[in-house]
């Protein structure tokens, strides 16, 4: 039996979790921290490798349904990239983002005072997060254990051995069911000079940064490029993103409206961002230290983009070679674990969930194929299909959308009605349309600032087919409004219509709808 530090018989409080969770970072504890009951001799269903989003809801879901199982996970805490390093401190910089734009564009008028690009600091904000990190870990391990039942061994690896075995420091515990989420890493480009110090990705950056970057180049034009970049640049620090493709058109993303796309992208370039597009990166030069970025723009020249910072923005790969080599599962051509609807794996018995069975890489994805390798192991034959599901990203706005876009319902369906905001024809300056919650400060100050809204409709059917939205607040409505619209009927203008809006709403669609759902033949808006 493994030697480890045994948490089973112990209730710990979050406080306590959270001096453990420190201790272990820091390397104090080293040993593995158990939480098994040694009494119970039932088989575990299913043997959890890797206790990120993934992870922990399938094996929340597993216990749920009656079942046993076994999450192993190397960090000393469950939950994952997510509060570690990836989408809390996206959203903790992306919010500082969007107050530092408030901050600048409000500089010295009503209460706030001059703005002082000294003062806000990615050093400062890095620090802030990691500093704070740990209590959303601490309440993991609690709720799994307390309230959840899970059994877990955490701050060391599992090794698959077979389809049924999974080796922990030493010890082998066997399972009816194996289920992989290992998540993804970044996919770092092959490009001279690219290990240099001062050359950062969203794990380093959050684990690694130890001063203040005065001048940024962003490599890739990933959503993470977007979003970090944006809190760079708001923060103080001139940024410059190299991407290959036009921004918001990499394969990841789907359903991208191309007003949105260029409101999005033009406020980027308002607030003083550099987009190189077409453009790839070649090199990045310095003596030592990371000074600049050798760079082929579109044009066909080659230009050297000084930096002190250069951030990766090329996105993920998944971490699947150790079950390739231990299990032979396939993999498609990115490196990521191809499974049917169950999240079954070539191999029997083997289910794969979240980051690493690919794209899209997103929370809704991982915690759903957990839940749903959970239920077939526990025999249910279900499954999930995520080729549609509303997305978002950040830019110093909220940027959210769901459905298809203009383009694509106009290439779908023979008659389509627009209803958006600012109407087409005017110009985003000349009223401060739209003036929503959120970005009342900008309606009266920046007309230009107020965001973008656009409802989509087939007018045959009178069904909504796309929502698209840059401005603040309107994720909670976007997912509820994905699951209407992908409801066998559908969502209809005038359904839409006989909703009650939250009057000033941070999105205008049920107000905007109703405008227009008594005519029984739809026109624009
Ligand atoms: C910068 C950034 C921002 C993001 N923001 C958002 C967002 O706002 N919203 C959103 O929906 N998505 C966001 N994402 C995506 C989201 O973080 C992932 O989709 C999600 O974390 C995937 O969950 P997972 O369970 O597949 O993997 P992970 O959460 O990465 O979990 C994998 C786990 O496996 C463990 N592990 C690895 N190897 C072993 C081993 N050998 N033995 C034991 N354990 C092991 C790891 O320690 C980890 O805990 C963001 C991603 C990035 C990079
Ligand atoms: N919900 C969120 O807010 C959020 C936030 C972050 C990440 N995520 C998820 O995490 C996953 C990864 O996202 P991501 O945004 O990091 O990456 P991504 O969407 O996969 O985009 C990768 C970007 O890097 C470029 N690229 C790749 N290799 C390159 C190279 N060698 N040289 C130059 N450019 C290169 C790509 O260009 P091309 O387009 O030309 O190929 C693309 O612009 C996605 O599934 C995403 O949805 C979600």
């Amino acid at each position: 039996m493994l030697a480890g530090m045994d948490v089973f018989e112990s209730s710990l409080g979050n406080r306590d979790w959270q001096v453990v969770i420190e201790r272990a970072l820091r390397g104090e504890i080293s040993e593995p921290i158990v939480n098994v009951d040694r009494q119970d001799t039932r088989e575990f269903d299913a043997i959890f490798v890797g206790g990120g989003a993934g992870g922990r809801f399938g094996s929340a879901f597993l216990r749920a349904r009656g079942g046993r199982q076994l999450t192993v996970d190397r960090w000393p805490f469950l939950g994952g990239t997510c509060p570690h390093q990836a989408c809390v401190p996206h959203h903790l910089f992306s919010e500082a983002a969007r107050e530092l734009d408030l901050g600048r564009w409000l500089s010295g008028t009503l209460w706030f005072p001059d703005f002082d690009d000294k003062r806000a600091s990615i050093l400062q904000m890095a620090e802030l997060f990691r500093a704070g990190r740990n209590t959303a870990h601490s309440f993991m391990n609690w709720q799994s254990k307390q309230q959840l039942g899970m059994e877990y061994i955490l701050n060391t690896p599992a090794t698959v051995i077979d389809e049924h075995t999974v080796e922990v420091a030493g010890e082998r515990f066997r399972g009816r069911s194996i289920i992989l989420g290992t998540g993804a890493s970044t996919e770092v480009p092959h490009i001279p000079g690219i290990e240099l110090p001062g050359v950062y990705d969203f794990v380093s950056l959050v684990e690694e940064l130890d001063y203040e970057p005065n001048r940024c180049v962003i490599i890739g034009g990933s959503k993470v490029a977007i979003e970090y970049g944006s809190f760079f640049q708001a923060a103080g620090c001139p940024t410059t993103i190299v991407s290959r493709s036009p921004l918001m058109r990499t394969a990841s993303l789907h359903h991208v409206d191309e007003d949105l796309r260029r409101y999005v992208v033009d406020g980027m370039c308002r607030r003083g961002m550099t987009i190189c597009e077409g453009a790839s990166p070649l090199e990045v030069i310095g003596n030592g230290r990371a000074a600049g970025v050798r760079t082929r723009l579109a044009d066909g020249t080659v230009e050297t983009l000084a930096a002190d910072f250069v951030f990766i923005g090329t996105g993920e790969r998944a971490n699947s070679a150790p079950f390739v080599q231990a299990l032979g599962v396939d993999v498609d051509g990115q490196g990521s674990i191809v499974v049917d609807r169950r999240m079954r794996t070539s191999a029997p018995s083997v289910y794969a969930i979240g980051d690493l069975i690919g794209p899209p890489m997103e929370m809704f994805k991982a915690r759903k194929c957990g839940m749903t390798a959970a239920r077939n192991v526990m025999g249910e034959p279900y499954e999930f299909d995520f080729s549609e599901y509303p997305d978002f990203l950040h830019s110093t706005y909220e940027i959210t959308w769901v459905g298809l876009t203009e383009a694509e319902a106009r290439e779908r369906f023979g008659d389509v009605i627009v209803i958006q905001m600012p109407p087409a024809g005017v110009e985003p300056d000349e009223i401060p349309l739209p003036c929503a919650e959120g970005s009342m400060l900008y309606a009266f100050t920046r007309p230009e600032l107020t965001g973008f809204q656009k409802c989509v409709i087939d007018a045959a059917t009178r069904r909504v087919v796309g929502a698209h939205h840059v401005g603040f607040g309107a994720k909670d409505a976007f997912q509820y409004l994905d699951y209407l619209l992908r409801r066998p009927g559908g969502l209809t203008v005038d359904e839409m219509a006989e909703m009650n809006e939250l009057f000033l709403n941070p999105e205008h669609f049920i107000q905007l709808c109703r405008l227009r759902a008594g005519r029984s033949e739809l026109v624009d808006l």
